[in-house]
């Protein structure tokens, strides 16, 4: 077999067969195929797309790349849940105490992030001794115990997922549907999840800008988790605007460990209710989803989920001074309050020039060798939908380095729009995407 064949074919439009694709993906995982003959083909997978049975056979080969994980020491029906990415987005870290303190264990492996803010990993490592860095053995332990882990994917977890990400990444090739759909389902799958609920992203802070398409991909996630057993649902949810009311690392920690006291941002809550609900669902410990949004909102009133996260991370060696006073987590030179300069509704905060705003502080990093600064960040106080009075506070900038807070500012600036019209607070939850069908709410 030559790689020279394989982007004729796929440039013509055709279909890879098995074998074609576990060629390339092998091949390029060992080094011996190079990035010039890689970028050519995953160009051509983008404009002449892959069928389902490509994309499947795409996602078996990333796995068989690397390892799978075996959770068989975990009891119970462990239920994964990943996210496509988005702005301000801390329902992880949320959502793992809430589904946890319902006695579903919740194994979940998670990576760092390169963007406009860090990954979970990322965020959870504002709080000073917090590690990821666990063996198979403590990690599955911890779950046992507390029902919920959080560890990092180790080098060996699809390997070759990372590679074509990477060159995805410098080669404007990120957002198809089969290269995230076998991109996802490949770390989820060899993760040994039972079941899987996705949280697939659309609007401007998202790789999937257009609603329909962000469907598609929840389709076509669903069908390679069904496809092998594993029961998978997909949520697509909002990403016009950020999620919840911050964006950074520490300052989203602060913001998830507000929503299990039961103070959490509206949008927030709703996300974790609804993903909430259906990680119960999967994991057959409720039988309706109002049941399981009544659960989750259970352990809020109650505490359980506050004392899970606690217990969770002293578990993972972090100092617990930082979630009894979570405004440490965002402790900086100086705050920035960024007022309106006229009366009138909030229209637009755009989710992705916020994330370069948050960037551009400093949460986040565009290569692996940048440091982040884990406090800084953004604190909105209004979001759209909102009135504002000239002069009242939008949003709260918390900053290091004065050049660095300057260019976020313009950023930020360019990110809002404020008019005299009535603007309704936008929908958080679009629809759902089952082996059933699909649901648009
Ligand atoms: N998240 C992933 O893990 N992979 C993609 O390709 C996109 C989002």
């Amino acid at each position: 077999m030559e790689m020279i064949d394989i982007l004729y074919k796929k440039r013509n439009g055709e279909a890879l067969t098995k074998e074609e694709i576990n060629y390339f993906v092998q091949g390029y995982n060992e080094e011996r195929i190079p990035d010039y003959q890689m970028s050519a083909l995953l160009m051509a997978i983008y404009f002449k797309g892959m069928n389902k049975t490509e994309t499947v056979n795409l996602t078996n080969a990333i796995i068989d790349s690397g390892d799978r994980i075996d959770l068989s020491m975990i009891e119970g029906l462990k239920v994964d849940k990943h996210s496509t990415g988005g702005v301000g987005d801390k329902t992880t870290i949320a959502l793992g105490a809430l589904v946890a303190a319902n006695n579903v264990p919740v194994a979940k492996l998670s990576g760092r992030g390169l963007g406009h803010t860090g990954g979970t990993i990322d965020k959870l490592e504002a709080i000073p001794g917090f590690s990821a860095d666990l063996s198979i053995e403590k990690f599955s332990e911890q779950v046992n115990k507390i029902k919920f882990s959080l560890g990092g994917q180790t080098k060996d977890l699809a390997p070759a997922d990372k590679k074509l990400y990477a060159l995805r990444d410098v080669t404007a090739t990120i957002d198809n549907i089969s290269l995230i759909a076998s991109s996802v389902m490949s770390k989820k799958l060899a993760s040994g999840a039972d079941r899987i609920v996705l949280d697939v992203k659309t609007g401007s802070g998202a790789f999937m800008k257009d609603i329909d398409q962000a469907f598609t991909l929840g389709r076509a996630m669903v069908d390679i988790g069904n496809g092998v057993g594993k029961d998978t649902v997909a949520i697509v949810t909002d990403m016009e605007q950020p999620l919840g009311n911050t964006i950074g690392n520490g300052i989203e920690v602060r913001e998830a460990i507000e929503l299990l006291k039961g103070q959490g941002s509206k949008d927030l809550l709703e996300i974790c209710r609804y993903l909430g609900s259906y990680m119960l669902l999967l994991a057959e410990k409720v039988s309706s989803l109002k049941e399981g949004m009544e659960k989750i909102q259970e352990v809020i009133d109650n505490g359980k989920a506050f004392k899970v996260f606690k217990d969770f991370v002293k578990s993972q060696g972090g100092d617990i001074k930082y979630i009894d006073q979570p405004e440490l987590l965002h402790q900086t030179k100086g705050v920035y309050e960024y007022k309106a300069t006229k009366d009138g509704y909030i229209h637009q905060i755009d989710a992705e020039l916020i994330g370069k705003c948050a960037l551009t502080l400093g949460a986040g990093r565009l290569d692996k060798s940048t440091e982040i600064d884990h406090r800084v960040g953004l604190d909105f106080l209004k979001k759209i939908g909102s009135f504002i009075s000239k002069g009242e506070t939008i949003v709260k900038v918390y900053y290091n380095d004065n050049n660095k807070l300057n260019d976020s500012l313009g950023l930020l600036e360019k990110s809002l729009e404020i008019s005299d019209g009535f603007r309704t607070v936008p929908k958080i939850i679009h629809g759902v995407v089952t082996k059933e069908g699909e649901k648009r709410l």
